[in-house]
């Protein structure tokens, strides 16, 4: 029996390459060990967002058209959505009734999510109750599955841990051992910093989108940060102090090209301009095969939304089996 792994994002639109060397690419190599369950939280973006849905059918496309053309393959993992597997919506209402409500206001992630949502107008500083539930509700999508482990980033493990807490409180009050512990599983990936050398983030203006045309990937990367000190194209470089673009040289350069980079850079051979096209170039390359399949995905909507479908039924089976084993554990009627 192959252990199982449940993850998931927020539908938060096109993703970038942040999510897909941080994340995406991850699960890809997992999913050949693991029985794989892959969701869009569409119920998790509502949180913050319950008043801004015109995008999110939308949103919801294009992240799994992302995870599609990454290499994520509905033939060895489950990708669903969040919404059409009303099972969790269940159990997270028989978890919201044993987990204390202090351990839902000391999550240091929703403090800053509340910051957020403080801006919003008609709430006043007020969080929702929805928020609050955040992490229960992501608690609810790895128990839908009864999964063992949850591949998330660094940001994620709080939330893991309070499943986990969740998950003992669970199995003592209802006298079971039903849920497993789910166990965070942290990404093994490089992090790469945006174009200005800050955190990749869609609303940063800093990323650079899988499905970024090639001459639009080429121009953002002319924008990366190097060198500070460089001033002309003969002055000796200092790679390590190449704030962004050695540093994606590193992510997409071959061994011996790196070293190359490097040695003509420091002896003042290389033009930030020059070095950044070959690097536009070097993304591009990377990115080539994976653009192609979104662009196919793109042309046949209706082959999506049937991946979609076919993965959620399949998620709503499972998910109803454990259910079953919930409603009678718990002695509903
Ligand atoms: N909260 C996660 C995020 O914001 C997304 C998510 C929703 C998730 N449900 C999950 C992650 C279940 C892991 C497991 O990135
Ligand atoms: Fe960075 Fe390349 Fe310029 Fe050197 S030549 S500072 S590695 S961009």
């Amino acid at each position: 029996m192959k252990q199982r792994i449940m993850s998931g994002m927020r539908p938060t639109g096109k993703l970038h390459l942040g999510h897909y060397l941080g994340v995406i690419d991850n699960w890809v190599k997992l999913q050949e060990e693991y029985d794989c369950y892959f969701s869009v939280a569409d119920w998790h973006a509502l949180t913050t967002k319950y008043d801004k849905t015109e995008n999110l059918r939308q949103d919801v496309l294009d992240v799994v058209m992302d995870w599609l053309a990454c290499g994520i393959d509905p033939e060895k993992s489950t990708i669903y959505v969040q919404s059409l597997v009303p099972e969790t919506a269940e159990l997270h209402i028989y978890l919201s009734m044993i987990t204390p409500q202090n351990w839902v206001e000391r999550d240091p992630t929703l403090k800053d999510m509340a910051k957020i949502l403080k801006s919003k107008e008609g709430m006043g500083t007020q969080v929702n109750y929805g928020l609050m539930g955040y992490p229960v509700l992501m608690t609810a999508d790895i128990l839908t599955f009864n999964a063992d482990l949850v591949p998330v980033g660094i940001d994620q493990v709080a939330h893991v841990e309070l499943s986990r807490d969740i998950v003992r409180r669970f199995n003592y009050v209802y006298n079971t051992d039903f849920f497993h512990e789910p166990q965070p599983k942290l990404n093994n990936c490089s992090l790469i910093c945006g174009l200005d050398g800050n955190k990749m983030g869609k609303s940063f203006n800093n990323d650079i989108k899988i499905s970024d045309t090639e001459e639009i990937t080429a121009k953002k990367v002319m924008t990366a940060i190097t060198d500070r000190s460089r001033m002309r194209k003969d002055d000796l470089g200092h790679p390590d102090e190449c704030e962004v673009a050695f540093k994606y040289w590193k992510i997409f350069g071959g061994v011996n090209e790196i070293e190359t980079v490097r040695c003509e850079c420091e002896k003042g051979l290389r033009g930030c301009a020059d070095c950044k096209r070959q690097l536009g170039a070097k993304i591009n390359e990377r990115l080539k095969e994976i653009r192609e399949r979104r662009r196919y995905y793109e042309e046949h909507p209706e082959t999506v939304e049937k991946i979609i479908r076919e993965g959620s039924e399949k998620a709503r089976t499972e998910a109803k089996k454990v259910l079953s084993e919930v409603r009678k554990l718990v002695r509903m009627y």
